[in-house]
């Protein structure tokens, strides 16, 4: 009998202290955020010992105890009552209701309604019927939400994100003259709208211009002479990513130029040129001006060196985009 004394205190001391150890882990700051109500049902198997960090989403947006509107693993996953009980005692389990990722069996729209019951506006007015939509690109796509730091919420991982299906843009962004989104300090959601938009081409504004105007105000005067390419689509010279030419400029000068006017200022816009819409006409309306003698002699010199301010000019005289 008295031996057995200290095998129950042996036992209970070995109790004591795995309740110790395992206070402690609740006690420490990761830990203690682990206790969401409700998720227990499912971190009682999905816990810390998991290889894909789980519960790191506690570290997340998706993670603020203190805020009612959290989401739970339920509210993402769905009830997923066979996935928790499995009845039929399968060695795999059945799979959750809703599951993501790249061998997720739930449709992309079922996905991203999951989301979209706490993410509908905002940001995402224009999701439904935009190119990612309608491709299929569900929010995980481009979303980890069990990782800490979200990449593609970081400009400076953003890129890579995107790139893993825009390889174009890849390489654009390391020509000569491009954007600085591969040092990080402008992002593609600087310029797009990944969710949706009004615009084309997904930008964040409701066009190419207004977008640009965020961050190049000067550019879009007013002037006193505006040169209507430049109010009608920056792009008609530049291409936003990148480009092996100067000033992200889609040709060279004088050959850009050339494009719409004539090598010699000897007559009005070259035919055949690609105009912005609408300006056939007020295009016409050079002709008087360039059957005036004497002309000045271009001579082959870069057009920019008599008309370097090229998106607009106030000077009352001389000659148009001059200083
Ligand atoms: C009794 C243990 C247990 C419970 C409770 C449990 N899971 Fe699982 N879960 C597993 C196991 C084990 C796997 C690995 C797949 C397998 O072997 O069945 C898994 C896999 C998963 C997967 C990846 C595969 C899939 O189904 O898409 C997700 C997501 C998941 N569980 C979410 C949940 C959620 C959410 C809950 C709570 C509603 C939950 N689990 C409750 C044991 C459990
Ligand atoms: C905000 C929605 C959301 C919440 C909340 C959420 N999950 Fe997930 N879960 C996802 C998405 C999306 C994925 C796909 C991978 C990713 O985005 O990280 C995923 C993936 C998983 C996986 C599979 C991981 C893999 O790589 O195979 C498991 C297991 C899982 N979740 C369990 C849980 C558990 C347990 C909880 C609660 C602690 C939870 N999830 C809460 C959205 C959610
Ligand atoms: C039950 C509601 C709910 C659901 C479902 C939900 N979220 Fe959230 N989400 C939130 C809340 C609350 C925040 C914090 C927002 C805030 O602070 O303004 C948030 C924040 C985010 C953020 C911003 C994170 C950050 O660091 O800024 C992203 C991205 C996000 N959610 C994506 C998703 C995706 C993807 C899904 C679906 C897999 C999803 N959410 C499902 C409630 C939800
Ligand atoms: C093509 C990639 C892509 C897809 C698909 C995508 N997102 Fe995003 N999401 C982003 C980027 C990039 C940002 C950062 C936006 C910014 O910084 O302006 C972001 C930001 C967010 C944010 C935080 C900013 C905010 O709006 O409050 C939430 C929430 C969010 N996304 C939810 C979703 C939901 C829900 C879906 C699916 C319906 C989704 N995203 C699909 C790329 C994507
Ligand atoms: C400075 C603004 C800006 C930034 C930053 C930007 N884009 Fe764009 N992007 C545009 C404009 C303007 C267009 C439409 C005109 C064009 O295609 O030249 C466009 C077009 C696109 C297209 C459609 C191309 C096509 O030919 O249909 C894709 C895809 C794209 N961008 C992806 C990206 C990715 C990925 C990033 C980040 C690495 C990014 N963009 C950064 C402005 C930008
Ligand atoms: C999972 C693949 C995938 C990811 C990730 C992805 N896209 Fe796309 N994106 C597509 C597909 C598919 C299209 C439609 C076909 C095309 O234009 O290539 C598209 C189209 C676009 C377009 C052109 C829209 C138009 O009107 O022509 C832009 C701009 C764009 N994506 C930007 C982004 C940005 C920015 C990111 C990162 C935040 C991103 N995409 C991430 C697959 C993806
Ligand atoms: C988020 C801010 C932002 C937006 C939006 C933006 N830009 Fe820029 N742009 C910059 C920055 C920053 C630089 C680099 C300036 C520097 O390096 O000093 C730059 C440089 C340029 C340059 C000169 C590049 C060179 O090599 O000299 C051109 C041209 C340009 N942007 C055109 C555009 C056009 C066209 C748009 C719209 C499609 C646009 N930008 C939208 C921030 C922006
Ligand atoms: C008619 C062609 C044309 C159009 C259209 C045009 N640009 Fe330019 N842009 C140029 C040329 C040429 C240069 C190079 C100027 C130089 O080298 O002095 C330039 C240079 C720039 C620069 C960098 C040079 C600097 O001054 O720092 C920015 C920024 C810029 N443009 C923004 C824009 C924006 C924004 C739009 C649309 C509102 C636009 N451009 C439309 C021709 C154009
Ligand atoms: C996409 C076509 C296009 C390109 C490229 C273009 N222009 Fe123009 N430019 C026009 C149009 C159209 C007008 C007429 C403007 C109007 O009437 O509003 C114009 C007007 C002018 C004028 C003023 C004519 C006057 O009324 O006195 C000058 C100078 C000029 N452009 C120089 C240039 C130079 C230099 C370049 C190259 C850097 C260039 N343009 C590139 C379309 C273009
Ligand atoms: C030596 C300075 C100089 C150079 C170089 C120059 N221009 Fe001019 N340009 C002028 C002057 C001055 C005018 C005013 C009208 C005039 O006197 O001919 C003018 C007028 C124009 C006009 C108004 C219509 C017309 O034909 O008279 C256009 C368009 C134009 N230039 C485009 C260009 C283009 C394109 C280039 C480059 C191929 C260029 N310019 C090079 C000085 C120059």
């Amino acid at each position: 009998m008295t031996q057995r004394y200290p095998v129950i205190h042996l036992l209970a001391l070995i109790l004591v202290a795995l309740c110790a150890v395992r206070t402690h882990a609740q006690e420490q700051p990761e830990a203690a955020d682990r206790s969401l109500s409700g998720d227990a049902v499912c971190t009682r198997c999905h816990d810390e010992t998991e290889s894909n960090p789980i519960l790191s989403i506690y570290k997340t947006r998706h993670g603020v105890k203190a805020d009612a509107r959290t989401p739970g693993c339920q509210s993402c996953h769905g009830a997923s009552q066979a996935h928790v009980k499995n009845p039929q005692g399968t060695q795999t389990r059945p799979l959750v209701d809703i599951n993501f990722g790249p061998h997720s069996d739930t449709p992309a729209e079922t996905q991203a309604g999951t989301c979209l019951g706490c993410h509908q506006g905002g940001l995402r007015t224009h999701w439904a019927g935009s190119e990612h939509e309608r491709r299929n690109i569900g929010c995980p796509s481009c979303h980890l939400v069990h990782t800490q730091d979200d990449p593609v919420l970081n400009k400076l991982t953003q890129p890579d994100v995107c790139f893993a299906c825009h390889q174009t843009q890849r390489a654009q962004i390391h020509r000569v003259s491009t954007h600085p989104i591969a040092a990080g300090r402008i992002g593609c959601s600087d310029c797009h709208n990944p969710h949706g938009s009004a615009g084309p081409r997904l930008m964040a504004k409701d066009s190419i211009n207004e977008t640009c105007y965020t961050c190049h105000a000067e550019r879009r005067g007013p002037f006193l002479w505006e040169h209507s390419p430049v109010s009608d689509d920056c792009t008609n010279c530049h291409t936003p990513h990148g480009s092996n030419n100067a000033a992200l400029l889609k040709t060279r000068t004088p050959w850009l130029c050339q494009e719409c006017h004539s090598a010699d200022h000897s007559g009005p816009i070259n035919s055949g040129a690609n105009l912005p819409s609408g300006l056939a006409t007020s295009v016409n309306g050079l002709l008087p001006l360039a059957n005036q003698a004497p002309r000045a002699q271009t001579n082959g010199r870069n057009c920019l060196s008599c008309h370097p301010l090229i998106h607009g000019s106030n000077h009352p005289a001389g000659a148009r985009f001059s200083r």
